[in-house]
């Protein structure tokens, strides 16, 4: 028997120990620079020419690595390998693939700071989000490794005296999992080890910003027992590798957390039937937000305030759940822009990551930075800058906390997903407007509400069109096992991560009826 799951509780660095012993792997972390990583197929490592280079965001000198690129030859064997291993793992015990996940997951909580540590250089991570990052991916290991155990149960089914019935999930085969650079660590072995635990077989293509984490993860699984071929490590282009591995025949499932508009993509190539394809391909996908916070007239202001900053700014609003609007009841909408404004001004210091003091650390690429910036620019035309506003790239992609105020509900930073530290406010007289501002979006992934009125929270219950609703308190930081996440409409497939019926995702039912 296992002990229930209980969730990874974070550190607490007031603690001058918990401090002291980030540092020291901070330190060590830099004698890892520059390293170069093979690809993994089949438990073989294969070095290849061409790289992928991986820098700090940070401080984009320091590059922290150098990881192999597998090209559509290299996509081929592993898929190859996986295809072959897939034909005995899927009959292995559902005990035997949880244990991996179990000794894994202890693993990583003995290095934990360590982990962290690389989270802070690779994702540009703060200190306080690297930790929850690292716990996240304990977490799914753990919270995985025990749903396998209660589906391995099998599910009641009638039998009669004549038969005997029964019904029970097995794997689909093959998946394809293409993991995002923001939770590098916990989105990345989250979607892997759903996948594997469940009988499949998987490659694992990472994403090009951030696959070192994902090396490191694979390193843990094979030290915790996990046998070759089942999962391969293929970082890639999406172009070259991502389309030729979701076209392929043999691909089973496609496990994608992403942007939308690569996620619509792989959604449309998975679509189509290829020559020599058995199956109707399965597809997992996580794409964007474009969250609001709504605030009403009868609400603790204060904690508006907080539950807004942190979850606008938390990680630079690189979250699919990130705050990046409010809708706030007129009658308190002055006071609310002013409180957030100031707390923003106060409370969230930004500068490198590497050090505890700051709140906020870089955005992840020029891409990014270039993007967020051009969104900055269009919410000077439609709405007031409040604070922030400005970037600076020249040691790494820094981005100033940035609230803009008087939006109409359909101006495009209302609308469009801008993934950095930008939350724009707009007004409502109502609190039905609010929730019909609320809605007013292609997305549905996170959504708040702060009020102290009763009916109204049953009324967002019912009217609030979002996969993640919170009441008072801020829209991110779901916790896996407690608040299972993931969105409607353009968010994706809602197939709940770290939920109860995730793992189904990637198995099929199957009944079996034996004639007494
Ligand atoms: N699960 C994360 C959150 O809730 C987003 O992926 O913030």
């Amino acid at each position: 028997m296992v002990v229930s799951y209980k969730h990874e509780p974070f550190t607490d660095f007031s603690v001058q120990e918990n401090r002291s012993a980030l540092e020291s792997e901070l330190k060590k972390a830099e004698s890892e620079l520059g390293k170069e990583y093979p690809l993994i197929i089949g438990g073989e490592r294969i070095m290849t020419d061409e790289k992928i280079k991986v820098v700090n965001p940070a401080n984009k000198k320091e590059v922290l690595g150098y990881v192999s690129k597998a090209n559509q030859d290299l996509a081929e064997k592993a898929h190859k390998i996986a295809d072959e291993t897939f034909d005995w793992w899927r009959k292995t015990k559902a005990p035997f693939r949880a244990d991996i996940l179990f000794r894994a997951a202890a693993i990583i909580r003995r290095r934990k700071h360590e982990f962290t540590a690389h989270l802070i250089k690779e994702g540009g991570k703060p200190w306080k989000e690297a930790d929850a990052d690292t716990a996240e991916a304990i977490d799914f290991m753990e919270y995985y490794g025990r749903q396998i155990l209660e589906i391995d149960k099998g599910a009641a089914v009638n039998s009669r005296p004549i038969e005997n019935n029964r019904f029970h999930y097995i794997p689909l085969g093959v998946g394809v999992v293409i993991s995002p650079w923001n939770f590098l660590f916990a989105i990345m072995a989250g979607t892997t080890t759903a996948a594997m635990v469940s009988g499949n077989t998987v490659l694992l293509k990472p994403a090009s910003a951030t696959p070192i984490i994902a090396y490191k993860m694979m390193e843990v699984l094979e030290q915790a027992g996990l046998p070759a071929g089942v999962i391969n490590y293929i970082p890639g282009s999406g172009k070259e590798v991502g389309d030729y591995l979701v076209d392929h025949p043999r691909t089973r499932f496609v496990s994608f957390t992403g942007s939308r508009e690569v996620g619509t993509r792989i959604f449309e190539r998975a679509a189509k039937v290829q020559p020599g394809q058995q199956w109707l391909k399965r597809t997992i996908i996580e794409m964007g937000g474009k969250d609001t916070i709504v605030v009403d007239k009868d609400s603790d202001l204060e904690l508006a305030a907080d539950a807004i900053t942190y979850s606008a700014f938390g990680f630079s609003g690189q979250k699919c759940s990130a705050c990046s609007r409010v809708v706030a009841h007129e009658e308190i909408y002055d006071e609310l822009v002013d409180r957030v404004v100031a707390k923003t001004k106060e409370e969230v210091a930004y500068g490198d990551p590497a050090s505890y003091s700051s709140y906020m650390g870089p955005v992840i690429d020029q891409a990014a930075y270039d993007k967020i910036l051009d969104y900055i620019k269009i919410g000077k035309e439609e709405g007031n800058l409040k604070t922030g506003g400005k970037g600076d790239d020249s040691k790494g992609w820094f981005i100033e906390p940035t609230v803009f105020a008087d939006l109409e509900p359909n101006a495009r930073i209302m609308q469009e997903e801008i993934f950095g530290p930008v939350v724009a406010f707009a007004k409502a007289k109502t609190f039905d407007e609010a929730i019909e501002i609320a809605n007013n979006t292609d997305y549905g992934l996170t959504g708040a509400v702060i009020t102290n009125n009763r009916a109204h929270i049953e009324q967002a219950r019912e009217d609030f069109h979002v996969g993640n609703l919170y009441f008072n308190r801020g829209c991110t930081a779901a916790i896996v096992g407690y608040h299972p996440f993931g969105g409607f409409n353009m968010s994706g497939t809602d197939s709940k991560a770290g939920g109860p019926d995730y793992l189904i995702h990637h198995m099929q039912g199957k009944t079996t009826s034996e004639m007494l």
